[in-house]
């Protein structure tokens, strides 16, 4: 077999263990944030920031919209550490490596995860800007993260996705929206790095998509693979209809998620200070 999952779990526990020295706390909470939503790190009360390339066995990444930090500080009162960057399967990664942070994380007292990410609208009802609570995903990433030996220690071998997007943290999310509209649907991830053909668009809400995009699925996955409780958001940053089909420019995919950034950052603090302690 081509991938040594010996090797692997020990660079996830020596990563652990040298962010367990530097982190100023346990780290319950984290926080991935998606293509233009990064300087969402920037509204933390930060503490300590770490380049990705002074943790131990971290890919590093390769995108220059996706800058590689990790952030421990907070926001909303509660102690978060964010992933500012994240790698992505078109990058070349495979799904161990794309997921490594997080299953580090989930080693040292990781339990509930925001993921957030810049997607394409399906759902012809969305407008660019807008927000979507993740209800569901569908993965058309040709992988699984959990490909190969499992270890019994970081969670089971066929691990349950009845609710891989909890609903608890939805309802949660909903209480404190108030003015902030937010739409609800069904994530689906593609590999990527090219975006979808019109009829590429079509066969996607046939199967029930809402939103498409190149990420989260696999890290939602590990989350739920390790016990973790999830709340996905994905920013709409363009509209595809298959039937008046426009080029899709990253350009404005970057612009229209930087637009909703603040936003994205109001809901999440709100949530974050809405989360009972007894859920950390
Ligand atoms: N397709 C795939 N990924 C994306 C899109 C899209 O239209 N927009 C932002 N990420």
């Amino acid at each position: 077999m081509g991938f040594q999952i010996e090797s692997y779990r020990q660079k996830v526990e020596e990563a652990g263990q040298f962010l367990k020295r530097q982190l100023p706390f346990s780290p319950s909470l984290v926080l991935i944030l998606g293509t233009g939503l990064s300087g969402a790190a920037e509204h933390m009360r930060k503490i300590l920031e770490i380049p990705y390339t002074e943790i131990p066995h971290f890919p590093s990444s390769t995108v220059e919209s996706h800058r590689g930090y990790l952030i421990a500080g907070s926001l909303g009162g509660k102690n978060v550490v964010a992933f500012q960057g994240r790698f992505h399967y078109y990058e070349g990664y495979s799904l161990k490596e794309v997921t490594f942070p997080l299953r580090v994380l989930s080693r040292i007292g990781a339990k509930i995860l925001i993921v957030s990410n810049a997607a394409g609208g399906l759902n012809l009802s969305f407008s660019p800007g807008d927000i979507m609570i993740i209800r569901d995903h569908i993965n058309l990433i040709p992988e699984n993260p959990l490909r190969g030996p499992n270890i019994e220690e970081w969670g089971p071998r066929f691990p349950d996705l009845s609710q891989a997007y909890s609903i608890d943290l939805i309802n949660l999310l909903k209480k404190v929206s108030m003015e902030i509209k937010l739409q609800e649907g069904v994530y689906v991830a593609v590999p990527g790095p090219s975006l979808e053909t019109p009829a590429e668009t079509r066969f996607l809400r046939l199967i029930g998509a809402d939103a498409v995009g190149m990420s989260t699925v696999p890290e939602v996955i590990v989350a739920n693979h390790a016990g973790m409780k999830v709340l996905g958001l994905s920013v709409i940053a363009n509209v595809n209809d298959p039937d008046h089909f426009q080029p899709i420019l990253l350009k404005e995919v970057i612009s229209q998620a930087k637009a909703a950034e603040q936003k994205l950052l109001t809901l999440v603090e709100r949530f974050l200070a809405a989360l009972p302690e007894e859920e950390l």
